[in-house]
């Protein structure tokens, strides 16, 4: 099943377009009061010309600050990894890479599949969602947005390229480090959480735990400056 493209671990905003006016705004992030943003912005000289000169306007709106954001998040594009160079014929896996690259398509590439290693959608991944009453916010997920029970406690799958830079990991950033994600999928039985048809059993050994970290360290690109 596809999904279409979305943002934010609950899918909460469909385009990038939207997704500034979120992390602008929210207090747990800048907090920032769009009108006094334009207000400060519009002030600035070197923001009109350059608004003037991106879209022909003679006063920012935060319409055109989010669409400024949203072509310059588009400029973040991550390439020129050891697994993008493999699949363009210019390289190889070593062994243990490649070894790792087996376990991976077997346990994890039906929710990170290739090239950006998400599907898009949202599972529920077996972690406990076991909180206090304080965080249980927390447990709701993609429930939040399409109020229905089934998608409680799933989270958007997250991309697995450039792992090194995204740590702690899962939407609460309840693991450190990949050894702790990867001791949390090793032998998960996932028939008891909230049914995921993709997925019901993951298990392998340490063997091939240090080959899959080996594989996903395959996944660090570059980016396009
Ligand atoms: C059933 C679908 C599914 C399978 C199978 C799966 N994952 Fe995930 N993965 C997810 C989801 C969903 C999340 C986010 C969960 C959350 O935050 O609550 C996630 C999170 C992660 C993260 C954290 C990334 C970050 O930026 O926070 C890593 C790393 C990861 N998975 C690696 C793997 C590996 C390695 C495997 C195979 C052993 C695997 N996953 C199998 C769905 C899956």
């Amino acid at each position: 099943m596809a999904w279409a493209e979305s943002f934010f671990w609950d899918g909460g905003v469909k385009n990038l377009e939207s997704l500034s006016f979120a992390a602008l705004s929210s207090p747990d992030e800048m907090g920032v009061d769009l009108e006094e943003l334009c207000l400060g912005l519009n002030q600035d000289k070197t923001y009109t010309s350059a608004f003037k000169q991106a879209f022909d306007v003679d006063s920012i709106s935060s319409a055109y600050i989010s669409r400024a954001l949203a072509q310059y998040m588009r400029t973040l594009v991550s390439y020129d990894s050891r697994y993008d160079s493999v699949q363009l014929g210019l390289s190889q896996f070593s062994d243990r890479q490649l070894h790792g690259h087996n376990v991976f398509v077997k346990n994890c590439a039906s929710c990170h599949p290739p090239p950006l290693f998400t599907d898009n959608g949202f599972h529920h991944n077996g972690i406990s969602q076991k909180y206090t009453a304080h965080h249980l916010y927390l447990t709701t997920g993609r429930f939040r947005i399409t109020r229905d029970s089934i998608d409680l406690g799933k989270y958007k799958t997250p991309s697995l390229r450039n792992l090194s830079r995204t740590a702690p990991y899962m939407h609460d950033g309840r693991f450190e480090d990949l050894d702790e994600v990867l001791n949390h999928y090793q032998n998960l039985d996932l028939k008891n959480q909230n049914q995921d048809i993709l997925v019901t059993h993951i298990e392998f050994s340490d063997v091939d735990k240090n080959a899959l970290k080996a594989f996903l360290k395959t996944l660090e690109g570059g980016t396009i400056d």
